[in-house]
């Protein structure tokens, strides 16, 4: 039996395309390792987002070179974003890879490494972007409790900062049949919660020869006796309408939580990523939310240095953090991507701007998760208990409703449970709590 490393960059949809490869992988005799040194095939699975995700990609495989001079029937091989994009690039930067696969062949990737072992001969085999991606593909998780599920691969808004539309294609939902018999699987294999991954998650459907929506796929799902918990992302504020906020409303196994990313607090800015609202949209967006569901967790993502942004726009960003009661934001300084029109303007912010702004902007989302969790305080949370936390036994941890990471003292019996726990404590981006015994039954 053969053993694969495997390591995954950038979003969770890499990871689940790794878990497929990894399932697939199983049907040709190769078992997960967690160690590099046991492996006989390393694969890692690439993100070219930024720069610098791609950075640590050749980092990486500069170190798995030098293993490789010392194990020379090791496979290396490369797939995701970066190798859709760059194709023979890869091999020519370092020439120790052996196979590199895109984002719609991946699939292809076992029979590759087979090649090779014969032939000794590298290979790059890149499907095109408008190939289907097939279905019912075995999958090999981590195990637990929550699996992620991809439902809509792909993304066509073409934001003009964004690499996405030009490494994972056009919008490409899968079959709802498709996803019920998946989602029924992992719920017999003892998974309780699942998040349905795309790009702009609140698209699914609509281009499918039987259209179909986000929500008729959440009200199939819910039906799903064992299942507890559904969640989805990213949405796009102009997918997101007033249906699926409902739906989010009416179905208690659905959680109430939006990630919604606005990129930036300027109309201006806004218009030159082509993102397609206004601040203002924006915010008659999140009002809508909050009238459907008052207590709902809205989350996104912001780029500062986007070209051409003034001190001034980026002040918007800022007091757009005053206006909307955001839980969280991942944010980003502006990175330039190849094929994407914001690269090719001459309006650069400098990389010294970039740093400093990213610096106050994350200092105030630091500030604004901390008023959530504080909020928090005293309050009780429906909390899926995962397992003990790392550093001590003692301790479990588990997630909200909400999606905050909480930690309170309990014994391994609640693994696995959802329970009630009494929040009394709130760090910057985490809860401490107590459990509340005996819980009133949940699921
Ligand atoms: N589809 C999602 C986001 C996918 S990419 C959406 O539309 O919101 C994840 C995040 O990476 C984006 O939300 C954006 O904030 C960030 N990002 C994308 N391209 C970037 C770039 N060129 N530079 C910096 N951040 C970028
Ligand atoms: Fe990229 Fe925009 Fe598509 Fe999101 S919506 S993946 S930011 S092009
Ligand atoms: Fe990165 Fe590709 Fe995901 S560029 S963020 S791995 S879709």
């Amino acid at each position: 039996m053969g053993k694969v490393f495997v390591k995954s960059f950038g979003c969770q949809m890499n990871l689940s395309d790794a878990e497929r490869v990894v399932g697939l992988l199983g049907e040709d005799g190769y078992g997960p390792t967690p160690e590099v040194a046991e492996a006989d095939l390393l694969l890692v699975n690439t993100c070219a987002i930024r720069e610098r995700s791609e950075d640590k990609l050749f980092s990486l495989l500069g170190e798995w070179r030098q293993l490789k001079r010392e194990k020379p029937d090791m496979v290396i091989a490369v797939m995701g974003c970066v190798a859709q994009a760059m194709k023979d690039e890869i091999r020519r930067r370092n020439p120790a890879v052996d196979v590199v696969v895109g984002t719609h062949n991946f699939h292809e990737l076992p029979e590759l490494v087979a090649e090779v072992r014969r032939t000794r001969q590298p290979i790059t085999r890149i499907g095109r972007l408008r190939d289907a991606i097939p279905d019912d593909m075995p999958t090999r998780r981590e195990g637990g409790l929550h699996a992620w599920v991809p439902v809509i691969y792909g993304c066509s808004y073409f934001c003009t900062y964004c690499i996405v539309p030009y490494t994972r294609g056009p919008y490409q939902s899968r079959e709802p049949d498709a996803i019920v018999r998946e989602v029924e699987g992992l719920v017999a294999e003892g998974y309780r919660e699942v998040t349905l991954l795309g790009q702009t998650v609140d698209r699914y459907g609509r281009e499918l020869p039987e259209p179909t929506s986000l929500s008729a796929l959440l009200r199939r799902l819910h039906a799903i006796e064992g299942l507890w918990r559904i969640r989805f992302l990213t949405s796009h504020p102009l997918d997101l309408d007033e249906d699926l906020v409902s739906t989010v409303a009416e179905l208690p196994k659905v959680m109430e939580y939006f990630h919604v990313p606005i990129q930036a607090g300027c109309d201006r800015v806004l218009a030159e990523m082509k993102r397609g609202y206004t601040v203002a949209q924006y915010l008659e967006m999140v009002a809508m939310i909050r009238r459907i569901v008052p207590d709902a967790t809205i989350t996104g993502d912001l780029i500062v240095g986007f070209p051409g942004e003034t001190d001034e726009d980026f002040e918007g960003t800022l007091a757009l953090l005053d206006k909307v009661d955001f839980d969280l934001n991942n944010t980003a300084a502006y990175s330039p991507r190849p094929w994407t029109p914001a690269a090719k303007r001459e309006d650069q912010v400098e990389d010294v701007i970039k740093a400093e702004r990213l610096q106050r902007l994350n200092e105030k989302v630091t500030e604004g998760s901390h008023r959530n969790t504080r909020r928090q305080v005293g309050s009780v949370q429906e909390v899926l208990v995962e397992g003990p936390s790392s550093r001590n036994a003692a301790i479990l941890t588990g997630r909200t409703r909400g999606n905050r990471v909480c930690y309170f003292p309990g014994g391994p019996e609640w693994v696995g449970r959802l329970v009630q726990v009494r929040i009394t404590e709130a760090r910057s981006f985490t809860l401490r709590g107590e459990l509340l015994v005996p819980a009133p039954s949940l699921a």
